[in-house]
């Protein structure tokens, strides 16, 4: 693990410390160590297997790490804790869902953590305010299967914001997107976190549409993983350490490329024949 950043404790909303995780006699996951702290946008960026959504099922509570700790706001984490946002990987909405957009929001309200269900007035008003915050009101009536994909995620996103979250997680948000819908989305998902001050891990192969917006980089591969800036991690010497092998970060019309020896690129999204050129947006 290497820690480029250094911060203090004070205030963190996340703490790892010496995380490590074992599956059977294979280690996945080792030393890992990071902290987030309020309104802070963290990309959890690596290529497909690094162990991200492991990462953030240990984050979850629902995965006990073999070694090390992790705190949310101060204390151990616990499954269903209100105050950690979660939106898993996209799932598929048949178009013909009977289900309108505030019905999806809604089913948030049902978990048990909110023990006695609320009464129907304070549950509008809930889900109102969340449908606000992600700029959903003007289809919330609509049946969810008709909406895009980018709307989709956003209602996904105001149902995890109904507990008042101090600490958002998503888990490739971004992939299925068009590069419009993703852009749109990250804008969104940075808003929130500037004006609510709620600290954002989001998880993505593809680090190029969170550039300009993450104030830090968790870089997974191998089981290792750096954070700190872009400009500190994503550099040749940084990311060989964590590869274990020689890989190359090539910067191409704003947008960064990791390479392996075999001219094979890190990130899964790309097969070893495209050419650079038709880099488009993260596809999965
Ligand atoms: N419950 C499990 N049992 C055994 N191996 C697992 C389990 N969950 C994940 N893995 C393995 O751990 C590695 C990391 O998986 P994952 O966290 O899903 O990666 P990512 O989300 O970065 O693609 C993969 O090799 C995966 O096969
Ligand atoms: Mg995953």
């Amino acid at each position: 693990m290497m820690e480029i950043t250094q911060r203090g404790s004070h205030g963190d909303v996340l703490t790892l410390k010496d995380v490590h995780v074992q599956f059977h006699n294979r280690l996945v996951l080792q030393h890992i160590e990071f902290a987030i702290q309020p309104g802070e946008f963290v990309g959890l960026i690596g290529p497909n297997g690094a162990g991200k959504t492991t990462l953030l099922k240990v984050i979850l509570g629902l995965l006990t790490p073999n070694r090390g700790s992790v705190t949310v706001d101060g204390l151990p984490v616990k499954h269903g804790n209100p105050l950690v946002g979660y939106v898993p990987q996209k799932i598929h909405l048949e178009p013909d869902t009977p289900l309108r957009a505030r019905d999806l929001v809604a089913l948030g309200l049902d978990g048990h953590r909110w023990g006695i269900p609320l009464p129907s007035r304070s549950r509008r008003e809930k889900v109102d305010e969340v449908l606000r915050a992600v700029d959903a009101l003007d289809f919330a009536d609509a049946p969810v299967g008709r909406l895009s994909g980018g709307e989709q995620q956003r209602l996904l996103i105001a149902q995890a914001l109904l507990t008042q979250p101090k600490l958002l997680l998503l888990d490739e948000p971004l992939s299925n997107l068009d590069i419009r819908s993703a852009h749109e989305v990250v804008r969104l998902v940075s808003s929130i976190a500037q004006n609510q001050g709620i600290a954002v891990l989001l998880v993505a192969h593809d680090m190029n549409p969170l550039l300009g917006v993450m104030d830090k980089i968790v870089y997974l591969a191998a089981g290792n993983a750096a954070i700190g800036t872009v400009d500190e991690v994503v550099q040749n010497e940084v990311l060989s350490r964590l590869y274990g092998y020689d890989v190359e970060v090539i910067r191409v019309r704003g947008r960064i490329l990791v390479v392996g020896g075999n001219n094979e690129v890190s990130t899964d999204l790309l097969q070893p024949t495209q050419h650079l050129d038709s880099m488009g947006g993260a596809t999965d």
